[in-house]
């Protein structure tokens, strides 16, 4: 029972915002491996210290800890009947450490929903990102959602000041685009060959048209929506 989705594409691709929208349609928690990190980094946790290198220069984080890490949020309840992997796997040693986990734990995954968007336009959309650092909306102010207020969130009861994420500097941008190439994009095949993917061509596709085509998709895949 459940359902465990993987969002897969490279960084800007559009897997957060999906994954916050199926989440919230799904009524499933979306697990962000990046905003895991840069909640860390912000509250200046020992782990925090541990990968602000790594966030910072847009190289991955270790795989040892990075699966650790999911093996510890997984465990939380609101995990019982699915989630959203939202950034995770992104190697293959990650891809082969989350079979070993679900098999731990005897579940499965559904579908692997990978955003395919050329970099040409990845670099236009990180560079106009803001993102609420308190509750993790995400914003553009080129291609929308657009914050009603300028720089402020939108969402209920929250109201901060939107920021420009460290790492959407052009430079690490490519950085980040390399490394997804070299170690992440290889995945897909793993996941092909398992049947599990499902990649969507979706440059110039907006964000509702965008999530009616992953809807359609999952719906043929028998996942339904749950009340
Ligand atoms: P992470 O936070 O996961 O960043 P990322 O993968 O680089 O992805 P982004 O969050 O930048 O983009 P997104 O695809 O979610 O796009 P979004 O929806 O925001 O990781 C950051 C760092 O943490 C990594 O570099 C690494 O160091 C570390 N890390 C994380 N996970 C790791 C792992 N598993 N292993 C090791 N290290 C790890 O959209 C982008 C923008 O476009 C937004 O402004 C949005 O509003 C806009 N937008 C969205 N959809 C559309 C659309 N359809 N049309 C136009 N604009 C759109």
């Amino acid at each position: 029972m459940g359902l465990r989705i993987i969002m897969l594409g490279a960084p800007g691709a559009g897997k957060g915002t999906q994954a916050q929208k199926l989440a919230a349609a799904y009524h499933l928690p979306q697990i962000s491996t990046g905003d895991i990190f840069r909640k860390h980094l912000r509250e200046g946790t020992e782990l925090g210290k541990q990968v602000q290198g790594y966030l910072q220069s847009g190289a991955l984080v270790p795989d040892e800890l990075t699966c650790a890490i999911v093996a510890d949020r997984l465990q939380a309840p609101d995990c019982a009947n699915g989630y959203i992997l939202d950034g995770f796997p992104r190697s293959q040693a990650q891809a082969e450490s989350l079979d070993r986990l679900l098999q731990e734990r005897n579940e499965k995954i559904d579908a692997v929903i990978e955003i395919d968007v050329p970099d040409a336009e990845i670099i236009e959309r990180l560079s106009t990102r803001r993102s609420c650092p308190v509750c993790g909306a995400v914003y553009n102010l080129k291609f929308g959602p657009f914050p009603h207020e300028d720089e402020k969130c939108d969402r209920p009861n929250c109201g901060s000041h939107l920021v420009q994420r460290d790492d959407d500097r052009e430079e690490t941008i490519r950085e980040r685009l390399k490394v997804y190439q070299q170690t992440t994009r290889p995945i897909r095949e793993y996941y092909e060959k398992k049947g599990l993917l499902m990649s969507i061509p979706a440059s110039r596709l907006g964000v509702e048209a965008l999530f009616s085509k992953i809807e359609a998709m999952l719906a043929q895949a028998g996942a339904s929506r749950s009340s």
